[in-house]
């Protein structure tokens, strides 16, 4: 491999997770209820009754885990922090114990040169504030999102130089509020668009304070990226594809980046009288919104055709069993519906596995935006088995060499990627899913509903991902 196709000398080899998903401790120390901790007490809203309660434990045992980084010559991580962990009532008082707690896992991390990098909000917003004025629908989060912000970048700023403000906000507005998959479980698209403005402006407002505090720091939001493909030439379906598109993707990003919403994409909203509601200022404070970077969570592509209003496909169903081929097709009357790909396999989770997508997302990204981008996610969510003490996961290398080969390429095509994190360095919950959907390096000996010792065990990829970051990305 020449140098010109090696990864640069300063990249960001790196893994990350979420609070709800490996802390567990969920009411020690002072710390509040998010609303995960609620939701999904609520019978059928995850598989089998799974929670966060417990999840890994990697509250307690956080420095198991980070030695285990160390090992394996991680040079990035990153995690969330938990609101109602730091603010119990996601505003006022403040406590100690968690900015402890996220004190001494950074300075864990240093020790061994992992550069942290911190998700500020990965989905769990303090229950007080959804009880209080509900959450992401008022106007009330920007400022409490703002202080929260502020709180973390005076006491983490000095040593955490890169930063998430929201981890998909794609994802969590669309699945809780248009869905009803995900807390507060609504199901109304006016809604969905209002939280989904109101969201924006805090990721702004945060990125504009950051400027004040962290003023050597870099930030960015992270997005749930799925490039769309057209499912053939036929016009009607690439229409439907800029449909997918510009309010899959573009309806997000161009408000990162330019502060403004696809203009056709806004007509049509505004026609439907779904589109949200411009106040005086939102556009100033928009525009103070642009990051330094785009985190880019890339798991999957999607492919859509036309969906004909009159016999039209809507809501679909999940697949969150792993039982292949329970997804069911979904999509909005009119504009678009999703369609299987056949030129591409897909996981036990039905979703489809396609390296190649993740470099053309990579140069769609590029061209439109020219910022630099960090891939914050990827990985595979697979079912392991432990044989003998031991899990021979060759699917997950495979999976995760043809995505790095991606990035190669897509680096030389000229694309300004700055770091590559897997998810995840330890297995997890699996929000919808259970525990037995893992993505990890690090095996974690827990059942849906017994947590037994939740020993950590190195799996197979392990090894093989810390040859990739030793080599620079030369053997992979
Ligand atoms: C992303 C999230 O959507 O994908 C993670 O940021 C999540 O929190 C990951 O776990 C994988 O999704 P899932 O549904 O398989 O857990």
């Amino acid at each position: 491999m020449s140098e010109k196709e090696c990864f640069p000398e300063n990249f960001l080899w790196g893994s990350a997770s979420a609070a709800y998903q490996v802390e567990g401790a969920w009411k020690e120390d002072g710390k509040g209820p998010s609303v995960w901790d609620n939701f999904t007490k609520i019978p059928g809203t995850t598989f089998k009754g799974t929670n966060g309660d417990v999840a890994v434990d990697h509250y307690h045992r956080y420095k198991e885990d980070v030695a285990l980084m160390a090992e394996m010559g991680l040079k990035a991580y990153r995690f969330s922090i938990a609101w109602s962990r730091i603010l119990p009532n996601g505003r006022g008082k403040v406590n100690k114990a968690g900015l402890h707690f996220y004190n001494q896992l950074i300075n864990e991390l240093i020790k061994y040169n992992i550069q942290p990098i911190i998700t500020i909000y990965h989905w769990d917003v303090p229950q007080k504030l959804m009880d209080l004025y509900g959450a992401w629908e008022s106007r009330e989060i920007i400022n409490d999102f703002n202080e929260y912000c502020i709180l973390l970048y005076k006491h983490f700023g000095d040593r955490v130089k890169y930063w998430i403000t929201l981890n998909e906000q794609n994802v969590f507005i669309s699945l809780g509020y248009d869905r009803g998959l995900h807390p507060p479980a609504v199901k109304d698209k006016k809604r969905m668009f209002a939280a989904n403005h109101i969201a924006n402006l805090a990721n702004a407002k945060a990125i504009q304070s950051f400027r004040r505090y962290v003023p050597d720091g870099k930030i960015g939001p992270s997005f749930a990226y799925g490039p769309v493909y057209p499912l053939d030439c036929h016009p009607d379906n690439i229409l439907a594809y800029e449909n997918a598109e510009e309010l899959n993707n573009h309806w997000w990003l161009d408000i990162y980046v330019w502060g403004r919403y696809p203009k056709t994409m806004w007509k049509l909203l505004s026609e439907a009288g779904i589109a949200p509601t411009m106040e005086e200022g939102d556009s100033e404070l928009l525009a103070f919104g642009r990051p330094d970077f785009l985190g880019i969570n890339y798991y999957r592509t999607g492919t859509v055709e036309r969906n004909p209003v009159e016999k039209a496909v809507d809501e679909g169903e999940m697949n969150t069993t792993g039982q292949k081929g329970t997804t069911k097709e979904h999509g909005i009357p009119g504009l678009y519906k999703s369609k299987k790909n056949p030129y591409l396999n897909s996981t036990n989770w039905d979703w489809e596995i396609d390296p190649q997508g993740l470099r053309i997302g990579l140069r769609r990204l590029t061209n439109r935006y020219n910022l630099p981008l960090l891939i914050t996610e990827n990985g595979l969510g697979e079912f392991d088995q432990l044989e003998e003490g031991e899990i021979n996961d060759e699917y997950r290398i495979d999976y995760l060499r043809s995505h790095i080969q991606a990035c190669q390429s897509a680096i030389n095509d000229g694309v300004d990627l700055i770091g590559y994190c897997t998810w995840s360095f330890t297995d997890l919950l699996s929000w919808l899913n259970g525990y037995q959907k893992r993505y990890g390096f690090v095996y974690v000996d827990r059942e849906e509903q017994e947590e037994k010792e939740l020993k950590r065990i190195k799996k197979k990829s392990f090894y093989w991902y810390k040859k990739v970051m030793e080599t620079r990305g030369r053997e992979l």
